[in-house]
């Protein structure tokens, strides 16, 4: 992680201290929970003056057919997405989403063939447009969701289990994510809703206790992960990794 990490992007939060030992060594232990649970790591290089680099989701969407290259909201972030697509281009054919677009991969949450894209301080109505028209020939559809009061539409509602979505209604317009069971985040953990779906467990971060009971209680199989300094950096679980999945 780049010791500039403590210079990122911020939208919704006040800047806190991050303490560069801990966050290391929280997400090695991110890492460790990901090769637990069969996945391979593969790290990117050090970008030492790319201060939000280490939250690779925002630089691509990988698709199984496609890896969809973003064109992040934030101009100060557009340097990240050269080694991340040096990285896909080994694994899957490259697309772009390409200018006056803007979008980042937090902003894009895939259900099967559904994609649903937040229109965010970063994501535009072009991007979703763009997406659209480079996932109709592999059968997806794509529907914008207008998000509010959260950094991306990841940070209001991610994937707790295949038909199942975990959710904070404050910041989404829920009509438009119909179709799935929803649980609503704890009231008292409003950051909660970003949750890592791997196989048949679900990554949650160990802030927010409530809010994986209420997953538990589902019969969701959850395991906690400590991400509380990436939190400062307002980064969650599913920011910090690309999942790749094996279609060979
Ligand atoms: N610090 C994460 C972001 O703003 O993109």
């Amino acid at each position: 992680m780049p010791p500039s990490i403590v210079r990122c992007e911020l939208t919704h939060l006040a800047r806190e201290p991050i303490d560069l030992p801990r966050a290391n060594a929280q997400h090695r232990a991110y890492e460790h929970a990901l090769e637990g649970l069969g996945c391979r790591i593969e790290r990117l290089l050090d970008l030492p003056d790319q201060p939000d680099s280490v939250f690779v989701e925002d630089a691509a969407i990988v698709f199984d057919e496609v890896a969809v290259i973003a064109r992040p909201g934030a101009a100060s972030r557009r340097a990240e997405i050269a080694s991340v697509e040096y990285a896909l281009e080994q694994w899957r054919p490259i697309v772009r989403i390409e200018a006056p677009a803007t979008l980042d991969g937090g902003d894009v949450l895939v259900a099967g063939r559904r994609v649903y894209v937040g229109i965010s301080r970063r994501t535009n109505e072009e991007a979703a447009r763009q997406l659209a028209h480079l996932l109709r020939p592999h059968g997806y559809t794509v529907a914008p969701v207008a998000v509010t009061g959260c950094l991306h539409l990841k940070s209001a509602v991610t994937l707790a289990a295949p038909d199942t979505l975990l959710v904070n209604p404050a910041w989404i317009e829920g009509a438009a994510l119909d179709g799935f069971h929803a649980i609503s985040v704890d009231p008292s953990e409003p950051m909660a809703a970003n949750v890592l779906r791997i196989g048949d467990v679900t990554l949650c971060a160990a802030a927010f206790p409530r809010t994986r009971e209420r997953l538990e209680q589902r019969g969701i199989q959850t395991r906690p992960v400590d991400a509380s300094e990436l939190a400062k950096a307002e980064g969650a679980l599913t920011c910090c990794s690309l999942i790749v999945a094996n279609t060979r």
